[in-house]
This record gives C-alpha cells, structure tokens and sequence, in this order.
C-alpha cells in the first residue's frame, strides 16, 4: 500500500496537491487508512505537506532503500518481485543464499544499508559503510550448466555500467572479471556465487557493491565513488538502483534468448578495458602472462602466451601491465 500510495503522490505534478477523497477513493481504502500510511510513510522520513480542503503533497523523500520506494514504478516482472530490506547486515550474501535454500523466487532482492562482514572476491572484505553504498544480491535460477553461470557476471557488469550512464552520466569500464572501474579506480565490484548440486545450477547469488555518495577522503587510493565521479555531487541511490534493477532485467531475459549469450558478450565487450592488453593473471598461485585477446562464449578470458599458445581462464585476479 505504501508502494501505491508514493505512485500516486509521484504521479502529481510537482507543488501540487492531492486530496485525500480522491487517494482514498482510487486506493479504495479509508481515509482514516489514507491517514495512518501518511504518518507511517512520515516516520519513515518523507516530508509530505497535507493541508485541509487541498490534500497531500509530497515535498521530500529520504535517502534510504526501502522496499516500497524500490518498488515505487519499478516496472520489472522478475528481477525485485520480492525485496528484503535490513538497515545493517553481515553480508547480504549470505542473507540471499539462506533465503534461495528456503525456496524464495527468482527476482528476490536482499538491500542492506550497511554491511559488517561484506566480502569480495578471492576472501577479501567490501567495505560497506551506512547510506553511503548499494549493497544487494539477487537470486536467480537460470536454466544453465554451472560453467555458464559466469556469463550472469557479464550481465551485471554491463547492466551496472549502463545504469551508470543513464542516471549519473558516468562511462565506467569493466575490468574482466568483475570489477566496475571509472577513472582508472574501482568503484564497484560483483560477487557471482552458485549452488549447484548434481550438473544443474540450483540457484545464483549475485551480489553487487557499488561506491555512490562515499566521500573521496574515506576511500582507499585505489578506489572512487559516483559522488567523486560527479565532483562532490550526491547521486540519488534509489534512482541509480532503480535503473540498475531495469537493466539487469533486461539483459537477463536478453541472455535467454537465442543467440542472447552473443548479444550480452557483444555490450560487455562495448566497455570492457581488460582486451587488447598485456595482462597477468594470477590464480591459485599460477600466474599466466600474455595478451588478453577475447572472452568466449561462458565468459572466459583468452589469453594469449607469448609462444602464441592461446590459454582460458574463468577465474583470478587480473593485472594490466601497461
Ligand atoms: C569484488 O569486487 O570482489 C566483489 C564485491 C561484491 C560486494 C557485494 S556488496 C553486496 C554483496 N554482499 C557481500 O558481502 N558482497 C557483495
């Protein structure tokens, strides 16, 4: 109801009132109803003016990720249909995972304002400071082998960037795997993560961080922000995930179609920084050195020896050399 009753103050021409008859009466609720979810949308920290004989009006919202603003003409049929919300906690990650193993959808969304274990790839931390970042997973449970999982890391790495450019006008790059990187420094990261038990994927966890409204000065030097991105402006989180939430669902239902796999690696290759370059590949203590030279069709690097010995790699940790 909170979702619908935000749809309607949105739809009203800024300055412009609404009254509380006609919400009512659209809504079909009571106005005494009306009335409760106004104040309840108000502890929440929405400014909404409301004035006898005119009605509500809706002069401020807050800097948060609640569901019901997520919601909030949302417009996708899969990816948020249902939305977990928690002002702190350990890791979505593992929130998501629980949530896949109990059953919940496809298109299930776990937001955390903070996190206080967030974890990247390859064991390390993600910090995750409060209001600052988009922190979430998402489960999915494509028809795939566990070997094509990976191409769901390039659907969010190129859904990511292309949110980045409709809401904030940044051009960010990937780097291959995972990293989301502006400004030759890392601004965000995905965390792909699979059940998958006999062949078949059970489900996917993906899990995205992304730096938005973090001041520069509390930042390592490798990394940056959308705010310092856009010299000191803050970014509307809920814009930014919104569009986010549109695009991974479009690429995702891209991605199934034929020759989607084609079409997905095509726009990744669009903003990839890893192809072309002298690369050093580190995995589990191997080290391969060489030209990245294209991903293939699961995702993988290809990279090329200096014997001219062409090698794939699905997973590690990649420097560009020059
Ligand atoms: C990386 O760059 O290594 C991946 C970072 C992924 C971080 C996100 S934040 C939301 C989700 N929860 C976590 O604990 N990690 C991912």
């Amino acid at each position: 109801m909170l979702t619908a009753i935000l749809d309607f103050l949105k739809k009203e021409k800024a300055q412009e009132y609404v009254s509380g008859e006609e919400i009512s009466a659209r809504l079909k609720i009571s106005r005494q109803s009306l009335w409760k979810h106004i104040r309840e949308l108000k502890e929440a920290g929405y400014g909404i003016a409301a004035v006898p004989h005119l009605g509500y009006r809706l002069v401020s919202s807050p800097d948060r990720l609640f569901p019901f603003e997520i919601s909030s003409r949302l417009n996708t049929r899969v990816i948020g249909r249902r939305i977990f919300y928690f002002e702190e906690a350990s890791s979505t990650m593992d929130l998501a995972r629980k949530l896949a193993m109990e059953g919940s959808c496809e298109g299930t969304l776990v937001l955390a304002e903070a996190q206080s274990s967030g974890r990247g790839r390859l064991g390390r931390e993600w910090f995750s400071p409060k209001y600052k970042g988009i922190y979430l997973s998402l489960i999915l449970s494509p028809k795939a082998s566990p070997g094509q999982a990976s191409l769901l890391t390039l659907v969010s790495a190129v859904s990511i960037c292309e949110a980045l450019k409709e809401v904030a006008d940044i051009k960010a790059h990937i780097k291959w795997p995972n990293d989301i990187i502006s400004a030759n420094k890392k601004l965000g990261g995905i965390l792909t993560e699979l059940d998958a038990s006999s062949g078949g994927v059970r489900f996917v966890v993906i899990g995205i961080g992304l730096n938005v409204n973090n001041d520069k000065k509390t930042l390592p030097a490798s990394a940056t922000s959308v705010r310092e991105q856009k010299n000191g402006l803050p970014v509307n989180r809920v814009e930014l995930l919104q569009e986010l939430l549109r695009r991974l669902e479009k690429n995702y239902l891209l991605l199934q179609k034929q020759n989607g796999p084609e079409s997905i690696i095509d726009k990744w290759r669009s903003y990839n920084m890893t192809l072309g370059r002298r690369v050093k590949v580190v995995f589990k203590g191997k080290c391969l050195e060489g030209e990245a030279v294209d991903i293939d069709i699961g995702g993988g690097l290809l990279v090329r020896r200096d014997s001219g010995l062409v090698e794939k790699v699905m997973a590690g940790d990649v420097v560009h050399c020059r």
